[in-house]
């Protein structure tokens, strides 16, 4: 058992009244074994878990998230979790609410299906060895973090958090799911909302500006910032302050034009980086950054980190993209440290939402002898 984590570092049992099944919707009383902390972040911890009625059949592992129950903050983080069922959203298993013997305070528990590690984990494990990313592990990985955005971009969910350590994966099978809907929330028509979200290297231009009639479309460049921090091993832009941010954008993409700092925000006043701070095109500035991910990937990214937000790719054209034709194609890979080749993870079992969503797309999408099951 690792020593390092205050709170849990030894194994936690207690028993809770309220533990509803997601699945079920039946609500009993549970006694829960918390014996690892796998993470905390700026409102809680996650621990890893088992839930027992009997002590004689252990449910588990599971993740379990334990964030305060009553913030000033809104978390439709269960409200989100109850709705989404979709392979690359992490999958809510129970919840219930407990107070805490030691501060006395209500906290709320997710218990969510576990997965070994996060993106973050897998792109450091090869950064910190001077290696790239396999290209087949980048486009895995990329495709079906666009997958579970087609579906919550489609339920009007918005993440708002995109970053490597919001996205769970299982490097030996080459599972991938979303996880952290704590910033989510579902955006309404001319509804504003807060500008002042996602973590600073993954914000939308738009947002840096002060926009609050953002679309989802934020998510989707978090997703490109994502796909390049996995083909270069750290974060893409790293503005050392929130409006340096921009100016890192401004490096590779070249000046924002003003009509869109004006569409973003009438009221912004902040820093223009109107002069190019490099020479050479755009596209030779994507060569220099990201040459090994081919002209396919090169091509995808400049789709994706664009200013204007309705000209960014939307999911489905992202998942029709020529950068995935290899996933459609070869459907081995390796996964990390194998010297042995295994069968992707599903990737086209489109459920009827979805197919309704992709519409004629589904035939650029699936592979051409499409036997998934
Ligand atoms: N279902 C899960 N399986 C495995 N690890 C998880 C799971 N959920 C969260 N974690 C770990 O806990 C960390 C924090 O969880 P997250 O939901 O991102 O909370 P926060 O809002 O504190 O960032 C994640 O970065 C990840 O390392
Ligand atoms: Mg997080």
């Amino acid at each position: 058992m690792s020593n390092s984590s205050g709170l849990n570092s030894s194994c936690e049992e207690f028993i809770a009244d309220d533990v509803t099944s997601n699945r079920s919707n039946n609500t009993r009383r549970m006694l829960i074994k918390e014996y690892r902390k796998i993470g905390h972040g700026a409102f809680g911890t996650v621990v890893q878990a088992y839930l027992t009625q009997d002590k004689e059949q252990w449910y588990g592992p599971f993740a379990i998230k334990r964030v305060p129950a009553q913030t000033e903050y809104k978390s439709r983080e269960l409200q989100i979790l109850r709705i989404t069922n979709h392979p690359n959203i992490v999958k809510l298993e129970y919840f219930f609410t407990h107070t805490s013997p030691l501060d006395r305070k209500v906290y709320q528990h997710l218990a969510m299906e576990c997965l070994p590690g996060t993106l973050q984990m897998e792109i450091s494990r090869y950064s910190n060895n001077n290696l790239q990313l396999p290209i087949k592990h980048v486009k895995l990985y990329s495709y079906q973090i666009a997958r579970g955005m087609l579906y919550l971009h489609a339920l009007g969910i918005c993440h708002r958090d995109i970053k490597p350590s919001n996205i769970l994966v299982d490097p030996s099978s080459g599972v991938l799911k979303i996880c952290d809907f704590g910033s989510a929330k579902k955006l309404e028509h001319n509804q504003p909302s807060i500008s002042y979200i996602c973590s600073r290297f993954y914000r939308a231009p738009e947002l840096i500006i002060g926009s609050t009639q953002y679309t989802t479309q934020i998510d989707i460049w978090g997703l490109g910032c994502v796909i390049g921090e996995m083909l270069i091993g750290k974060a893409v832009f790293q503005g050392q302050e929130p409006l340096l941010q921009l100016r890192e954008i401004a490096k590779l993409l070249g000046p924002p034009d003003k009509k869109f700092i004006f569409f973003s925000n009438p009221a912004y006043d902040g820093p223009l980086f109107s002069k190019p701070l490099f020479s050479g095109s755009p596209q030779s500035r994507f060569e220099k950054h990201f040459g090994h991910a081919g002209p396919d990937g090169i091509d995808l990214l400049m789709k994706v980190l664009v200013y204007e937000p309705q000209s960014r790719l939307s999911p489905r054209r992202i998942l029709a993209h020529q950068f995935f034709d290899d996933l459609r194609k070869e459907e081995y890979f390796f996964p990390r440290g194998e010297t042995q080749p295994i069968r992707l993870p599903h990737l086209f079992d489109f459920s009827e939402f979805e197919s309704q969503v992709l519409g004629e797309f589904v035939t650029k999408i699936k592979p051409e002898t499409e036997e998934d099951s």
